[in-house]
């Protein structure tokens, strides 16, 4: 499969736009639908400690024959692990289970106060240093912990993967990712499926001969920011990689940003200490 995905800079690394996202593939359900994924094109696997699903991920990637050198893959520490010390075992740990010397993004998965975000961030820098990973990045990082991230480290910050979706704005915290050429990976890209009945996304994809989902995925990556779907359906794994052959206007890249409502958001589960970005 030779579909040409863009590549995002993120710091010193580039990162497949599309991704399989793989968040609730449990007990081993993640293995044949990460081979498939692989097997459909995508490059960029997206796992998380939490997840508890690293080894079916590494499980697919072995199968799936493709080379180290041509995938991408993430994952995250979980908040517990954050310690200088419980980090980098923490993250051994990750690589065993996906059976792999480094990943290629680690990231850190909700900002937290205690421990300080200076020692956090010093533990990640030294898994870097380790070669355990190629670049480090967070998530769910407000547009004033991003800032206050991408200060206190030594390697540059590639990523902060938030939820993104057509019912969220993005605006304070894409300017400032820009500011400071940190990508943006786009989490519930398919707002978990709601897209599916909007009945604006269902009109432009009509026009377009595609579903309101690729219409959505289509809609971030041209944006240029990163979307990670996750499905556990096959063709759905299809249908969501085969959004590289159409293009939206400005005026219908403009008509969706007029979905985000100030309710839009899905995930809430921040630590009180932190504020979302107001839009
Ligand atoms: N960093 C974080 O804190 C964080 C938080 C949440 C998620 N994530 C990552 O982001 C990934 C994606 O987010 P997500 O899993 O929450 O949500 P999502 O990708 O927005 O949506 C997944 C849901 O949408 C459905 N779906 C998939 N493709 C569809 C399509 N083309 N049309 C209509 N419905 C479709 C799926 O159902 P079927 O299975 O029936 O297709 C599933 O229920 C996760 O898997 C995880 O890797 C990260």
């Amino acid at each position: 499969m030779s579909k040409l995905v863009p590549a995002v800079r993120s710091g010193d690394v580039l990162m497949p736009a599309i991704g399989f996202g793989t968040w609730q593939l449990e007990n081993g359900t993640a293995i044949p639908l990460v081979e498939k994924a692989l097997e459909v094109g995508y490059r960029h696997i997206d796992t998380a400690q939490i997840y508890g699903n690293e080894q079916d991920v590494g499980a697919a990637i072995k199968t799936s024959g493709v080379k180290r050198d041509e995938l991408f893959v993430t994952t995250k520490i979980w908040i517990e692990n954050f310690a200088d010390g419980d980090l980098q075992r923490s993250a051994q740990i990750s690589l065993e289970k996906l059976g792999l010397d480094h990943v290629d993004l680690l990231l850190l998965h909700w900002p937290k106060p205690n421990p300080p975000m200076a020692e956090t961030l010093a533990a990640l820098n030294d898994v870097r240093a380790k070669g355990w990973t190629r670049a480090i990045g967070v998530s769910n990082y407000p547009s004033a912990q991003l800032e206050e991230a991408a200060k206190l480290s030594d390697a540059p910050i590639a990523t902060d993967q938030v939820e993104y979706h057509p019912y969220l704005s993005l605006k304070t915290l894409k300017a400032k990712a820009d500011a400071l050429g940190v990508s943006i990976t786009a989490w519930s890209p398919l707002a978990q499926g709601k897209v599916a009945q909007e009945p604006l996304l269902i009109d432009i994809g009509r026009a377009h001969g595609k579903t309101p989902g690729q219409v959505t995925l289509r809609w971030i990556i041209q944006q240029g920011i990163i979307a990670i779907p996750r499905t556990s359906n096959p063709k759905r794994i299809e249908e969501n990689f085969d959004i590289l052959d159409f293009e939206l206007s400005d005026k219908e890249m403009a008509q969706i940003h007029g979905l985000a409502r100030p309710d839009g958001r899905i995930g809430d589960w921040i630590d009180k200490t932190y504020q979302w970005d107001a839009e």
